[in-house]
């Protein structure tokens, strides 16, 4: 394993999340889950991501940590309230704050991050919640998780955030665009997240994979539609500059993600042993300059082809009738917001609140349901067309 040296942390290039715990992949093992971070320790990883958010997962992590607590990291989030409402203010900071320490079994939090943006709340005011957890010494440092740019330059600005924590891999590469320049600019670490595509980097994943009910791939844009075709295309590319250098895709995956400026550790979140020996594995190698280049050309290719079919499916979307089927007609809501985000056809400001009021519509009755989705549905499409 090979390390990064970020402040006093020296942080593993690998490093283990807990996401599965909140059942987001499925159901997991929890015995094997703690052979698997027991594991991750022998291996040399230094680097534990959990969060307030994730069901039972920091009081399972502290229960599996106790007897090597002091030679690892433990990383956890705060500001998520309930689904997608978010409070940072500082009494709630700092409550949240007991909470974790009390759930993890620990006197302090290596690496607390902002989860999400809570607009009500100052920036300043966040922050100075923080530097008091600080200077209490209950948290060692703080970072920023799921927030716009311009929120996370804010932090930098008026705070000393260790972190910027993004989704990166080869099947998501836009925080390659706006975030890792703004962590070199600041000298904040990228931690990245889903480094192996959530799975579908792995080799593990093919067209037509049935995700099981609870699994969230079965809405995730990256699972659906071009998107999951063109994540496809780029994990076999994967698999192929790996086979040179004898390695698994996964591997070859992670080792991308490390060759990228900026980043000082790879998450992956393997619910057992097998899957962590081999995510492991993508650290102390690294993939050629000349082979990177190569995988370049091609990622630009894939790039401007899905910015284009993304681009038509969103209109496509919005400008005919959902299907029938409320849940259908949800799941191409959810890939319309999130890819008219992310491929810049509104702002993300005025996308948030109309994300909020979909995600209160998932459990909805079905008649309820349907006049409401397509209400989201024609606001969008205003949206998106630039009228009001
Ligand atoms: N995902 C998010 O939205 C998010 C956001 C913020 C922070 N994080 C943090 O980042 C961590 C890593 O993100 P992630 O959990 O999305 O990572 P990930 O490793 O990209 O995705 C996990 C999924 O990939 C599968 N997988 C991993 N390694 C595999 C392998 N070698 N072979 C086959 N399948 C493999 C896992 O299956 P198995 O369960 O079968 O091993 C699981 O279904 C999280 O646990 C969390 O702590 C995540």
């Amino acid at each position: 394993m090979r390390y990064n040296q970020c402040r006093d942390l020296r942080v593993s290039e690998v490093g283990v999340g807990c996401y599965s715990l909140a059942g987001v992949y499925g159901k997991k093992d929890l015995d094997e889950f703690a052979r698997m971070v027991r594991r991750a320790y022998e291996l040399g990883v230094t680097f534990f991501d959990t969060a307030d958010a994730y069901g039972d997962a920091e009081s399972i992590l502290g229960k599996i940590v106790r007897d090597f607590r002091s030679d690892i990291y433990i990383a956890t989030k705060v500001g998520v309230v309930s689904g997608a409402s978010m409070d940072l203010s500082p009494a709630r900071v700092k409550r949240a704050c007991e909470e974790s320490l009390a759930r993890l079994g620990t006197d302090y939090i290596d690496l607390y991050q902002v989860h999400f943006d809570d607009p009500k709340t100052p920036v300043e005011d966040v922050v100075g919640a923080l530097e008091s957890l600080v200077a209490s010494g209950k948290i060692r440092h703080y970072g920023v998780g799921h927030l716009p740019a311009d929120k996370i330059a804010r932090y930098a600005e008026v705070g000393r955030p260790l972190s910027v924590l993004m989704e990166l891999s080869a099947a998501t590469r836009d925080a390659r665009a706006k975030l890792l320049p703004l962590c070199r600019e600041h000298g904040m670490a990228a931690i990245a997240f889903s480094t192996t595509g959530r799975g579908i980097l792995t080799g593990t994943i093919r067209e037509g994979h049935v995700f099981p009910d609870g699994d969230i791939r079965q809405y995730d844009p990256l699972f659906q539609r071009e998107q999951f075709r063109s994540a496809l295309r780029v994990a076999g590319r994967v698999a192929e500059v790996g086979r040179r250098y004898g390695k698994t895709p996964a591997q070859t995956a992670i080792a991308w993600v490390l060759a990228q400026p900026a980043v000082v550790c790879a998450l992956t979140g393997p619910s057992n042993v097998s899957h962590l020996e081999e995510n492991v594995g993508g650290s102390g190698w690294r993939i050629s300059n000349e082979d990177l280049a190569s995988f370049e050309a091609f990622l630009s290719e894939e790039d401007a082809r899905l910015d284009r079919e993304r681009k038509e499916a969103v209109v496509g979307i919005l400008s005919s009738p959902l299907p029938a089927d409320p849940q259908a007609a949800f799941k191409d809501l959810v890939y319309a917001i999130d890819t008219a985000a992310v491929a810049g056809m509104c702002a993300e400001a005025q996308i948030v609140p109309v994300f909020e009021e979909l995600l209160a519509l998932q459990k909805a009755p079905g008649e309820q349901a349907a006049g409401k989705l397509d209400d989201i549905r024609r606001r969008l499409a205003a949206m998106v067309s630039g009228r009001p």
